[in-house]
């Protein structure tokens, strides 16, 4: 037998052919592909394995089985080691593609600024998030269920009529609509999300109504959900104190008044005071109604749930001490420029 041909230079070729192979292969699935070429059925070396049996002489035999299976465990220990850079060159690509370009915001504040509303949407969100709550959105053309009857208003209930409603010509005559409030995206949340739900769902609502000084026909509304096992009144208060001292300050206090709304039972509205000032009306909110837990799928025996909505618009109002909804939205610079 010749040097060239013998056993142990076979393997060493193959051995060498592989590992430039393996060493070049630019993706995981190459490199399977190719660790199966050199290691796997039909391959040269199971090959050579199935024929050591043809090998008479006894050492010669030994030294080319445990040369094809030094080779085999080279090559395996070779993957291995490709595999994990080329997933650690895939996770840094993922991640470099999936990186935030922040310089557009930044970029934006230097030419100008968020008007007043984006501001106060975006702090709200911001002490709601600092206190475990995700933030979800919903549509702002909504369905006549998830804006009223699966809120518990049935179609001629009469909350409904308080909503001055401004219908969109889309399907059955009044079946679709602009929202009215953001209470239609709690419908939504229940139904898509996952048990036990601590949302906030910020948005723009639509309703029939001239502009004046104190309404606009769209303005912005921010809700609340909680939705967990033993979730009592109490929990409601205590988080729209804690949100009270977050958002406005500590020297501010909140409080609850009994008020109705179809959606929640027991329902309140809240209104939040500094300690030197007067108390001005926020909000509604409630323990959500059972007949809306199971519109939202979800049963009222084994979860309970408290919500809260109020006006984004009306916050920046009273923070900024602006006399007229209507100047905040004439985007005239002398007033714009002055937040
Ligand atoms: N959707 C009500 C409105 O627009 C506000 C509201 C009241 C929302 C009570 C709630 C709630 O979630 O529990 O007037």
């Amino acid at each position: 037998m010749s040097e060239a041909s013998s056993p142990a230079a076979q393997v060493a070729a193959v051995l060498k052919v592989a590992q430039d192979a393996l060493g070049a292969a630019p993706d995981v699935d190459t490199l399977r592909r190719v660790a199966n070429e050199h290691t796997g059925k039909g391959s040269v070396l199971v090959g050579l394995k199935s024929s050591l049996g043809s090998i008479t002489d006894v050492e010669a035999r030994k030294a080319a089985g445990r040369a094809i299976n030094e080779a085999t465990q080279a090559i395996d220990a070779l993957v291995a080691q490709r595999l994990s850079e080329l997933e650690r060159d895939a996770a840094s690509r993922a991640a470099a593609g999936e990186a935030m370009d922040l310089t557009e915001h930044l970029g934006r504040r230097t030419r100008g600024h968020s008007h007043i509303v984006t501001q106060a949407w975006e702090r709200l969100e911001d002490v709601f998030v600092g206190m475990g709550f995700k933030v979800a959105e919903g549509p702002e053309v909504e369905t006549d269920f998830h804006n009223f009857t699966a809120l518990n208003m049935p179609p001629n209930h009469p909350a409904r009529s308080g909503f001055d409603t401004l219908f969109v010509k889309h399907g059955a005559a009044g079946s679709t609509l602009l929202r009215t409030h953001t209470s239609p995206v709690q419908i939504r949340v229940m139904q898509e999300w996952p048990l036990p739900i601590y949302a906030v769902m910020p948005g723009r609502v639509f309703r029939r109504d001239t502009p004046d000084a104190t309404h606009m026909p769209v303005f912005h509304q921010i809700e609340g959900l909680v939705i967990d096992k033993g979730i009592t009144f109490a929990h409601l208060a205590g988080t729209i104190e804690a949100f009270t001292k977050a958002f406005f300050g500590s020297d501010f206090t909140s409080r609850l008044r009994p008020s109705f709304f179809p959606f929640t039972e027991p329902s309140a509205e809240f209104d939040v005071r500094s300690a030197s000032g007067k108390w001005v009306e926020l909000g509604g909110c409630g323990m959500v109604h059972p007949n809306v837990l199971r519109s939202g799928g979800i049963d009222p025996e084994v979860y309970t749930g408290f919500a809260f909505g109020f006006g984004i618009d009306r916050m920046a109002k009273e923070r900024h001490a602006v006399a007229d909804l209507r100047d905040m939205y004439a985007n005239d610079l002398r007033f714009v420029r002055q937040f």
